[in-house]
C-alpha cells in the first residue's frame, strides 16, 4: 500500500488512511479476545450438534441428546402429579371428619384449600372469606346453612338454589306480594324484628311476627339452618341492614344462589376448601 509508514511515536505501521493529518494506526485486535471469539463459533457448533437448532425443510435438527424444553416440562409435571396423587390418595380414602384428625393431612388440606378459595370463590365471598354485600362472609360464626365440617362439604358441593338436583334450597315468601299481610303488617314486624336484635323497635309486631315469620327464623329469631333462614337478632346482615332491610327482605324477598362444584373441583379438591372454610374462624 501506498502511504503506509511507521508511526514515529509507538513504532507502529499506520493503515496508510488518512484524514485532514490524522492517521490511522494498524492495531491488530488483542489475542485474548480473538481467542474467546473463535471459541465462541466452535462452542455454538458443538451446541447445534447436540441441542435441537436448525430448521430444517419439514421439521427441525433434533440434537443427539434429543432433549427439548416440552419434554422437559412434562418431566416435571408427571412428578408433580405423582407427588399430587401420593395426597389424593389419601384423601379419598376418608371422609371429612377422618380427614379432620389427621394432623398431616390437614396441613395439606388448608394450604391447598387456600388456594383453591383464592381462585373459584373469593370473587363472591371475599379475600379470606371477608364477604362482599350480598355474598355472605365465611369467617365469622353466622351460618346460613351451618359450619360443621359436613354441612360446609355439603353445600360447597351441590350450592344453594343451584342447579343441581341435591341443591340447599327454601326460598324467602314474597308476603306483602301475595297478599298474606299488608305493607303496614310489614312495618310493624320490621319494628319487632329490631326489638329482637336489640336495636330499639317495638314489640307491636311480635303475633304477626310469630305468625308468619317464626316457622323459619324461630320465634327469637335466631334462624334455622336447616332451612338456610339466617338469624335476625344479632345485627349481622346478608343483604341491607336495619329496618329497612327487613322491610325490604319482607316487601321483595332476595334470594342468594351459591353455585355447585361438584363436577367442576374434585372430591378432594372440595374437601380441602371446606377444610380450609373450617379453618378461617367461624367453624364448628
Ligand atoms: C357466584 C358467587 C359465588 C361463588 C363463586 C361462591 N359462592 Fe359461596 N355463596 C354464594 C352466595 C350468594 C351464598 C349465600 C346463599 C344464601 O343466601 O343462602 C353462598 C353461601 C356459601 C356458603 C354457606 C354459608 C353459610 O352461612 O351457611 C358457603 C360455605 C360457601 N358459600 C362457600 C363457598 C366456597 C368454598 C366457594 C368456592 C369453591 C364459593 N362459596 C363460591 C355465592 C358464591
Ligand atoms: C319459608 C321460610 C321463611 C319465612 C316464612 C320467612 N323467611 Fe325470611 N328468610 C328465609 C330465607 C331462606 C332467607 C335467606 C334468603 C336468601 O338468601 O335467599 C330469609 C332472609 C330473610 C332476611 C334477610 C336477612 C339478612 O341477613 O339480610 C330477613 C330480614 C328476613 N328473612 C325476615 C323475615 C321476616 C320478617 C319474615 C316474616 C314476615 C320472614 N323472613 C319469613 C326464609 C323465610
Amino acid at each position: 500500500m501506498a502511504n503506509v509508514e511507521k508511526d514515529p511515536v509507538s513504532g507502529t505501521n499506520t493503515t496508510g488512511h488518512e484524514w485532514d493529518g490524522i492517521k490511522e494506526l494498524d492495531t491488530p485486535l488483542p489475542k485474548w479476545w480473538l481467542t474467546t471469539f473463535y471459541a465462541c463459533i466452535i462452542w455454538s457448533i458443538g451446541y447445534w450438534v447436540v441441542y435441537p437448532s436448525w430448521p430444517t425443510l419439514n421439521d427441525y435438527a433434533k440434537g443427539v441428546f434429543g432433549t427439548t424444553n416440552r419434554l422437559e416440562h412434562a418431566k416435571d409435571m408427571a412428578a408433580v402429579a405423582q407427588a399430587r396423587e401420593a395426597w389424593t390418595s389419601k384423601f379419598e380414602g376418608k371422609d371429612i371428619e377422618e380427614v379432620a384428625q389427621d394432623s398431616e393431612l390437614m396441613t395439606y388440606a388448608r394450604a391447598g384449600g387456600k388456594a383453591i378459595f383464592a381462585d373459584n370463590c373469593q370473587p363472591c365471598h371475599g379475600a379470606a372469606g371477608s364477604g362482599n354485600k350480598n355474598f355472605p362472609v365465611l369467617a365469622d360464626d353466622d351460618w346460613l346453612w351451618g359450619g360443621t365440617l359436613d354441612a360446609l362439604q355439603t353445600t360447597i358441593t351441590y350450592g344453594i338454589r343451584s342447579t343441581h338436583d341435591e341443591t340447599r334450597i327454601s326460598d324467602m315468601p314474597a308476603l306483602v306480594a301475595d297478599e298474606t299481610i299488608t305493607p303496614a303488617e310489614a312495618d310493624q314486624i320490621a319494628d319487632y324484628v329490631m326489638m329482637l336484635g336489640g336495636q330499639g323497635g317495638s314489640d307491636a309486631g311480635k303475633t304477626l311476627f310469630d305468625d308468619n315469620c317464626a316457622v323459619c327464623h324461630s320465634e327469637d329469631g335466631s334462624g334455622n339452618q336447616d332451612l338456610g333462614a339466617p338469624r335476625l337478632n344479632d345485627g349481622i346482615w346478608l343483604y341491607n341492614a336495619g329496618k329497612e332491610g327487613v322491610l325490604a327482605q319482607i316487601t321483595k324477598p332476595q334470594h342468594g344462589v351459591m353455585p355447585a362444584w361438584v363436577g367442576r373441583l374434585s372430591d378432594t379438591e372440595i374437601k380441602q376448601v371446606a377444610i380450609y372454610v373450617h379453618s378461617l374462624g367461624g367453624g364448628q
